[in-house]
């Protein structure tokens, strides 16, 4: 059924106030009231009326935080404040160091200090006009960043506009890019199972977010931003960092949790002191605490140093590492063939958790590394979660030492490795490791989603040759399942509705599941909705890929040489004829207006190979 103009503009108007609710809900405050999926059913029925009734949009709606092409480079933006850093300090006697410095040069004025954990990722600036915001840069070298405007409109946390009805005439928010060690995760799963580089840490994965030129693979990731801090300011008077926060809070600007203030350094100790404990408990990493003069007046008087201001320092944690030994290296394939060493080592306690195993990366990290078999090595958490490998002591070596080198031949089917850069890859499409690393990941959350086909269950699928490619999975019947260990009757039938359901499934879904080297979640939903149908996209030549909007050479030829594989061509072919992705697929919105009107319209049209 039809909205009116009148019922549509309400509906629209409505849904903005809810989802700007939700993200202060989620972001300043940290207590959401609804799940991600019913927040995105929310976006998606915004997204509909805004497309059904143009006349209704606005530039400050949520939908509107990713919009146009990707841009080719960023501009430069020039910051009329330099953006300086903190010195930092690692003991109670260089903070009281500080103190005394600070007292001398306040000649005995009385004053307090405001202290905030130090978050660990980027500097950025936001500049609202008006309560609008208006544009953003990186910190770059401090004097000239990079106009990244379009990518912190893509961050939730940002808001668009300050919530308050007298906002000041200009003002500049600086403050930390941060991305949660969960989001972090998540995304590394995703690039390892596109054959890409993980990120190192959370830090990095926030930088390289915000390099991006796309700003929809930004919004995909889920950044966070908190504000510490001021620029330029017209139009309010804000006396101190409470004051600040307070007034941020009020915005809905995030800013970090857990400030306080202090009247002594020896308080301030105590603090830093106890934070550097509790700090996994924290949804992100940070690296120390900033100490802050609280008056900006009194900041304004201390002034700064060519690099950083004198009234404020960082107390820096002492990173967790911990030496072990490397005893062996053990060899992983992953779904696209690569093969990753992995190092197996003394167990050992590192930040609470016992320590086995940890990453090296790749073969040319180990190499410019020098790290060998039997070597004492220094473990760091990366994160704080996953463990990697720093560097060996050569000096504590007793000669019985073993070189590591990359395999000529894939561990788990012996046929031989291909160098490609820094990685090696096992290129046979029936190598049982990468078959099961396949299957799991096409039944993977971001896939396909197929309940119960874990690990356990997809080594005995592949082991006992039931499945050798996607494809078998549908042709799976209950008596193949039940001997296998650990499947009752229940469990089988269990598996075989999800597989079932696992059909109804959007294109792009099953897209991201196929595996095609370079295309993640992000990069499958363009080509679903460009294509939408597998057969269009399978005979899509290189130029036409390179057309669609965020779509470059490389990823081009990733798809277009999937689809020129023979194999590829045959498993699909019989994907065909098992009757998938052929139906025509009709999605409602459950929440709200269009679930009252039972408002259905169709979408991902699919095709195949007809
Ligand atoms: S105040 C003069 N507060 O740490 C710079 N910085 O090492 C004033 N950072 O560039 C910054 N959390 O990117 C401040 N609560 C916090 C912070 C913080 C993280 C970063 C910031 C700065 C760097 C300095």
């Amino acid at each position: 059924m039809k909205l009116t103009k009148e019922e549509a503009k309400k509906r629209i108007e409505e849904l903005r106030k809810e989802i700007e609710r939700h993200d202060y809900l989620y972001y300043t405050l940290g207590q959401p009231e609804i799940s991600d999926y019913d927040y995105d059913q929310l976006v998606k029925e915004l997204e509909a009326l805004e497309k059904a009734f143009p006349e209704f949009q606005s530039p400050f709606s949520p939908t509107q935080r990713v919009g146009g092409a990707p841009l080719d480079s960023f501009p430069p933006f020039p910051h009329e404040i330099p953006m300086l850093s903190i010195s930092n300090t690692y003991s109670l006697e260089d903070l009281k160091e500080f103190d005394r410095r600070v007292r001398r040069l306040l000649k005995g004025e009385s004053f307090r200090y405001h202290v905030e954990p130090k978050l660990d990722g980027v500097a950025v600036t936001l500049f609202y006009r008006q309560g609008i915001f208006e544009k953003g840069g990186s910190r770059g070298d401090g004097k000239v960043g990079d106009d990244i405007t379009e990518n912190l409109k893509a961050i939730r946390a940002i808001p668009l506009r300050l919530h308050t009805s007298s906002p000041p005439r200009r003002i500049e928010i600086r403050g930390e890019v941060v991305m949660s060690r969960g989001e972090f995760c998540r995304l590394n799963e995703l690039r390892e199972a596109e054959g890409l580089p993980p990120f190192a840490n959370p830090r990095n994965a926030a930088a390289g977010t915000l390099k991006l030129l796309d700003p929809r693979v930004v919004a995909e990731r889920k950044l966070r931003f908190f504000a510490y801090g001021v620029g330029i300011v017209e139009g309010v008077q804000i006396f101190s960092y409470t004051e600040l926060f307070q007034l941020l809070k009020e915005w809905r600007v995030p800013t970090p949790p857990h400030a306080a203030t202090f009247d002594s350094i020896e308080e301030v100790y105590e603090y830093c002191k106890t934070w550097e404990e509790k700090r996994y408990r924290l949804e992100f990493d940070i690296d120390g605490m900033v100490v802050k003069v609280d008056s900006l007046e009194q900041e304004r008087r201390l002034g700064h140093t060519a690099k950083s201001p004198r009234s404020m320092i960082a107390y820096k944690f002492t990173p967790s590492r911990v030496k072990t030994r490397l005893k062996g290296v053990l060899l992983q394939v992953g779904r696209t063939g690569v093969i990753t060493p992995v190092a197996i080592l003394e167990p050992v306690w590192l930040s609470g958790t016992k320590v086995q195993k940890a990453s090296l990366h790749n073969f040319s990290e180990i190499q410019k590394k020098d790290i060998r078999i039997g070597d004492l090595v220094e473990v760091e958490k990366a994160a704080e979660i996953i463990p990697y490998v720093i560097r060996s002591f050569p000096q504590e070596r007793t000669g019985e030492e073993k070189k590591i080198f990359p395999p000529k031949n894939c561990p788990s089917c012996g046929k031989a490795v291909k160098q490609e850069g820094v990685y090696y890859r096992c290129k046979n499409p029936h190598c049982p490791e990468k078959v099961k690393a396949a299957l799991l990941y096409f039944g993977s959350r971001q896939a396909l989603d197929i309940q119960g086909l874990g690990p356990k269950v997809v080594d005995q699928l592949v082991d006992k040759g039931l499945v050798k490619k996607v494809s078998d999975l549908y042709r799976l019947r209950k008596e193949d399942l039940l001997p296998l260990e650990r499947m009752g009757e229940k469990l089988a039938e269990k598996l075989l509705r999800a597989i079932e359901k696992s059909k109804t499934r959007p294109l792009s879904r099953f897209l991201c599941g196929l595996g095609i080297p370079l295309v993640g979640a992000v990069t499958a939903e363009v080509l679903a909705n460009h294509f939408r149908s597998l057969d269009a996209l399978s005979k899509a030549s290189q130029e036409e890929l390179m057309e669609i909007e965020g779509i470059g050479p490389e990823v081009a030829r990733a798809i277009w040489e999937y689809f020129q594989n023979p194999e590829h061509r045959e498993m699909l072919e019989e994907l065909k004829k098992l009757g998938l992705w052929e139906q025509k697929e009709s999605v409602s919105i459950p929440q709200g207006f269009f679930a009252k009107k039972s408002f259905v319209f169709t979408f991902y049209l699919l095709e195949f190979f007809t």
